[in-house]
């Protein structure tokens, strides 16, 4: 057993595979392009090495697709053939991914928590429960498990990082902020911790100041994966639009989100309708855009992979013009939903379904099919997760439907 840069022990005889694994912590940590190479480097150093395939399955799963779940598949076979040779950390951490793999995200956040209580260390273990609480809506866990750790000295500008975004959705924001800049002055290099801090001025409303904070630090993001570095850009470009300078907006989603996007990666994809649908609401003309972003998203409609994912993609198709394929979205949402087990069945059955519909109502200019909808799961839509500011988005699209009567009225 050689241990890591975390001091956790890695079953494998390979300094090499472990390594590379202690690339993979600082890649996934930062949210890095390179963390599948690097992974794949460890696993190519110990083809055996069950914790490598684990961390392997964990990335391919990450990406919110079919094809990562595909990829996904022959790590988890490999870990989970040396799950009784390793030690309990790197048990727990397999049977944690080997559970999200299966779809049962409680017992998921159950091995995650376990594990990161006996070794507090274990940063990706904070991460990978937090990421799960994220899409449960839930703030507090988010937070608890980052308050439990305890990470080496080197690890401390990552993990104020990842406290400090659980102190900002649980609306600590005084602390969130001083962790997140404490983090940055510790490490420059750390996306994560721009990301804390600019959605405390984001929630304060300081628009500038969060326009001057990403832009001071947005040279760092070269070295992010697609899904960071568009969406800390889908930060800088809501506090322009907050700002009124619309202008900026449309140039930064040309230029540093949807510009910037792999068109077939879902969060990607889910970063750049957000950030449209907010141009379209503030009366901006937008173009063809709808159509070219909505054009690859017919290769999402049977996957279901998370409802929060799912109500940005029915929007787009339906605002697109491609009414049927949002349809038919929605009813394969239906028949997913009927195939879970509680509490997964209720969040998609009567909350991702009816939103759904009341989406596509809007996106239809179908004002009272669009608040006849929304009306009843707005309030329970946090439980589909998403930030307190991509939540926001529903309830905007709420009062913009509920609005237009009036303003039809006044014209
Ligand atoms: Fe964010």
């Amino acid at each position: 057993m050689i241990h890591d840069v975390q001091g956790l022990g890695v079953t494998t005889s390979s300094s090499q595979a472990v390594e590379a694994i202690n690339q993979f912590i600082d890649q996934a940590l930062t949210y890095g392009c390179e963390a599948e190479a690097a992974v794949l480097k460890a696993i190519a150093a110990d083809e055996d090495c069950a914790i490598a395939n684990a961390y392997a399955a964990a990335h391919y799963l990450g990406q919110e697709n079919w094809a990562g779940q595909v990829q996904a598949k022959p790590h988890l076979k490999k870990a989970l053939a040396g799950v009784a040779q390793v030690s309990r950390r790197e048990q727990l951490y397999i049977r944690g991914i080997h559970a999200w793999g299966q779809g049962q995200i409680e017992q998921a956040i159950g091995y995650h928590v376990a594990l990161v209580q006996i070794f507090p260390q274990d940063l990706l273990a904070v991460q990978q429960a937090q990421y799960h609480y994220f899409y449960q809506g839930d703030s507090h866990g988010l937070l608890q498990v980052a308050l439990t750790a305890q990470p080496v000295l080197c690890q401390i500008p990552l993990y104020y990082s990842l406290l400090a975004f659980g102190l900002e959705q649980c609306h600590q924001f005084t602390q969130a902020e001083e962790l997140g800049r404490q983090a940055t002055e510790l490490r420059r290099h750390n996306p994560w911790a721009h990301h804390a801090v600019a959605h405390v001025l984001d929630a304060q409303g300081r628009h500038s100041e969060a326009v001057d904070w990403m832009t001071a630090h947005a040279d760092t993001w070269g070295a992010c994966n697609s899904m960071l570095y568009t969406h800390n850009w889908w930060h800088v470009a809501l506090a322009h639009l907050a700002l009124g300078d619309t202008a900026t907006v449309l140039r930064l989603y040309d230029s540093h989100v949807w510009g910037r996007a792999q068109k077939h990666t879902p969060k990607d994809q889910v970063e750049a309708i957000a950030l449209l649908l907010r141009l379209d609401l503030a009366g901006v003309e937008v173009g063809s855009r709808w159509r070219s972003l909505a054009r690859p998203l017919h290769l999402r409609l049977a996957e279901q992979a998370l409802p929060f994912q799912d109500l940005h993609y029915v929007y787009a198709l339906a605002r697109a013009g491609y009414p049927d394929a949002a349809r038919t979205m929605i009813e394969n949402m239906v028949r997913h939903g009927h195939g879970l087990d509680e509490p997964a069945k209720t969040r998609w059955l009567k909350l991702a379904v009816p939103a759904a519909q009341g989406l596509v109502a809007h996106a239809q200019g179908n004002w009272e099919g669009a608040i006849a909808h929304l009306r009843p799961v707005l309030p329970h839509l946090y439980r589909l997760g998403g930030s307190h500011t991509q939540q926001a988005l529903f309830r905007q699209l709420y009062h913009h439907a509920a609005e237009q009567p009036r303003r039809l009225a006044m014209a």
